[in-house]
């Protein structure tokens, strides 16, 4: 993690059709639909949703279209609550650029100079390479070996508010003409969408322009959908599980006190996880310690069960196969106990945020069940423990830099993420 960004991958779901129900669906889209004042006025607390697409497996990412310059083209983002700076890959020209689905990125002449405060904020932890005090060059490199060198440039961001209102903000963001894929799966896409915490985050960007609160969420649906929204009026507050943010990992969308692992709803005896929630990973990964403890817990729990571990599947590490192939998570999730972290919030107060077997199994092509948690201290995490996009699935991930809190609540994905798009159409008449 040192001089590294972790690339969250984070989905927030919004919770409330699954809290609230069908009749919640039909109050959403009154809410939204109904009323003059609400279209028509920038309200602090209107939103800008985004529907996404992707799996954790086979594809290994979630993206959203972002409309980017003028004229405004559209471009597949990785959405990486994990990092702040959002690129793309860039003709400046391009050094070495990676396989795109759309035209590289034409750069916008707004340069921004190296003393910027983005730029500075960029480079706080000290990696400058100011090469020309006009041009604010930067660097990111990702835990799993990903890298993209390029240039800061503004350019012009078309959103739209949930009332249909468009927003036409300029926006900070890299023009990378220097990629490196990762060492996992290389994720076809026109760049990475950094919705971190820090200054050059877009969403930073976003509230320190005054247009949106300082918060996001994401609903990852386990079915390929799902929504990214900012702002925090898509759900009911006072029905998340909340828990504060880290004031020390600040870079990071980490709960304060670290986390304890239960296993099967009992302590595994491991305490004070350091945990961060990053939606740029598909997979979970746990330092050593964790994952020793739950391989040793799983491993325990089925023998004597009718999966043998099968070594020839190299999907992941560790994968067990059935008597005959599998379909679905459905048909083995009675082997699998639930695992899950409880974050104490208060003297005497938790939340717990739980990881039932759908949250950290996948059916591998060969129909063999594979652990989704992988070994953190292997790819250099060293001591933290990340929740992937596997763990955040079908439910509503809200991290408000407000209150400085993360919340969770389950959340049918798909069903926001439709009610988002008649949400729209209503607004286009
Ligand atoms: C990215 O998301 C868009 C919808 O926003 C979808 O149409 C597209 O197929 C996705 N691209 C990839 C490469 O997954
Ligand atoms: C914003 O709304 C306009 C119509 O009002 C539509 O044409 C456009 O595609 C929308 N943009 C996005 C990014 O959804
Ligand atoms: C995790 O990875 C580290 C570093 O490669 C290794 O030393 C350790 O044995 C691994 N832990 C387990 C339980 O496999």
């Amino acid at each position: 993690m040192v001089k590294m960004n972790v690339r969250l991958k984070m989905i927030l779901l919004m919770v409330m059709s699954l809290v609230l129900g069908f009749s919640s669906a039909v109050d959403f889209r009154w809410r939204k639909g109904g009323g003059f004042s609400g279209r028509f006025t920038r309200a602090a607390g209107s939103s800008v949703v985004f529907p996404v697409h992707g799996n954790v497996y086979p594809l290994g990412y979630y993206n959203v279209t972002i409309n980017i310059g003028q004229p405004p083209r559209p471009y597949y983002l990785d959405l990486d609550t994990g990092s702040d700076l959002t690129w793309l890959q860039c003709d400046a020209p391009c050094v070495r650029c990676l396989e795109a689905p759309h035209p590289l990125y034409q750069p916008s002449n707004d340069l921004i100079p190296c003393n910027d405060p983005l730029c500075k904020a960029m480079h706080m932890n000290g990696n400058h390479r100011y090469e020309a005090a006009e041009q604010c060059d930067y660097e990111v490199e990702y835990a799993d070996g990903g890298s993209s060198l390029g240039v800061l440039v503004r350019d012009v961001f078309s959103l739209n508010y949930t009332e249909g209102l468009r927003l036409t903000p300029r926006l900070a963001l890299g023009c990378g003409y220097d990629q490196i894929p990762g060492a996992s799966s290389h994720h076809p896409l026109d760049g990475v969408l950094g919705l971190g915490r820090g200054k050059v985050s877009i969403l930073s960007q976003l509230h320190s322009q005054g247009h949106v609160k300082n918060v996001i969420g994401h609903c990852l649906s386990s079915l390929g959908g799902g929504i990214l929204f900012f702002g925090d009026d898509l759900y009911d507050s006072s029905r998340v599980s909340w828990t504060p943010m880290s004031r020390e990992n600040s870079k990071h969308y980490s709960p304060a006190m670290g986390g304890e692992l239960l296993f099967g709803g009992r302590t595994t005896g491991l305490k004070n996880l350091l945990t961060i929630f990053d939606s740029g990973s598909s997979y979970t990964y746990f330092n050593t310690k964790a994952y020793q403890a739950v391989t040793y817990l799983l491993k325990r729990e089925l023998s004597g069960k009718p999966l043998k571990e099968a070594r020839d599947d190299h999907t992941l590490p560790l994968c067990w196969q059935g008597r005959r192939p599998f379909m679905s998570i459905e048909e083995v999730k009675k082997y699998f106990k639930p695992l899950a972290l409880s974050f104490k919030t208060g003297w005497r107060s938790k939340t717990l945020f739980e990881i039932p077997p759908e949250a950290y199994l996948i059916i591998s092509r060969k129909g063999n069940v594979c652990l989704g948690i992988l070994n953190g201290t292997e790819i250099g995490l060293q001591n933290l423990n990340l929740i992937g996009d596997i763990s955040m699935q079908d439910q509503m991930i809200i991290y408000d830099n407000e209150k400085q809190s993360i919340g969770w609540i389950p959340a049918d994905c798909d069903e926001l993420a439709s009610l988002q798009a008649s949400a729209a159409q209503v607004y286009e008449y």
